[in-house]
């Protein structure tokens, strides 16, 4: 086997070289389901996937979702949700922007993603150096850097996840920054803000949330989407959070993804949070292939 971690000097984002996912041995299978779990987010570097095999690849961790605008899903391979800036025939291929807040996907959901994988197929370059960068924060290491008094005060408490919430910020977001996003996009997110409140009821789980593999523990609040703290004076909980996802997003617990053609950066939302940058348009083009596997509710 010649796979090689290479570690950054973060928690988490570690590069795994030398494996081809396409064709892949037991072990070396192994070694990257464990290199996930224990980091939490790891790159594996020097792909060429076709959406098959990104497929089969990615069902080996569970079940896959589909993403809920079906317009970005892949024809043909609609587990594969396309994100992308390029326009063809006068329409978006797939979305242009996503996530530009602190999140773990799909926490307003009862049962939020496990994880995703997005495979690079061709990434903004400006001079040289790459655009679009990808920031993840562990949000296990951060737990375990809390001082204790605080690990104390968050112990069994629960936070609301708030769809409509979260809704209604990216659509006022989006509406006075247009930037990158495009007009299907904006479109969507008005109409979703507007069907949230009724189709996506709030959810709690719990601040300190438990890995379903391995046990260790880690702060789970996003930014826009955790709304409140349950049983808390609103203000309260709110300054917590905030609190919170300030100690996450510390220097020591993020690493930046620059990202290169062929990548495959898999994330898992039980340990880590991440964050997109929007800092490329067209002409320079953005095209990347997302799995995402199913999850468990949090404990
Ligand atoms: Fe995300």
């Amino acid at each position: 086997m010649s796979l090689r971690i290479e570690y950054t000097s973060a928690p988490l984002g570690h590069k795994i070289h030398g494996v081809d996912l396409a064709n892949l041995s037991d072990a070396e299978f192994k070694a990257i389901e464990d290199a996930w779990n224990t980091y939490g987010v790891v790159v594996v570097t020097g792909q060429t996937l076709t959406p098959e095999q990104q497929l089969a690849f990615s069902r080996r961790f569970g079940g896959l979702e589909k993403f809920v605008i079906d317009a970005y899903n892949l024809p043909g391979n609609p587990e594969i949700f396309v994100v992308s800036n390029i326009i063809e025939n006068g329409k978006p291929i797939g979305m242009a922007d996503a996530g530009r807040m602190w999140h773990s996907d799909m926490c307003f959901m009862p049962e939020p993603s496990r994880g995703a994988f997005l495979y690079a197929l061709e990434v903004p370059m400006q001079n040289g150096e790459p655009l679009g960068d990808t920031l993840f924060a562990s949000t296990a290491a951060a737990y375990d850097g809390l001082p204790d008094s605080v690990k104390a005060r968050i112990t069994g408490l629960r936070a609301v996840n708030s769809f409509s919430a979260r809704s209604a910020a990216a659509a006022a977001q989006a509406e006075a920054d247009p930037g990158n996003i495009d007009s299907a996009t904006l479109a969507h997110l008005k109409a979703q803000r507007d069907k949230a409140k009724v189709e996506v009821p709030d959810v709690d789980h719990p601040l300190v949330r438990t890995h379903p593999i391995t046990g260790r523990k880690s702060l789970y609040a996003s930014e826009l989407i955790t709304s409140e703290v349950v049983g808390m004076p609103l203000e309260e909980g709110r300054a917590l959070l905030k609190s919170l996802i300030d100690h996450i997003i510390q220097p020591q617990y993020v690493y930046r993804h620059r990202w290169k053609l062929g990548d495959l950066v898999m994330w898992d939302n039980c340990s880590s949070m991440h964050q997109a940058i929007g800092d490329y348009q067209l002409p320079l083009r953005r095209h990347m292939h997302r799995t995402t596997i199913r999850g468990t509710r949090p404990v």
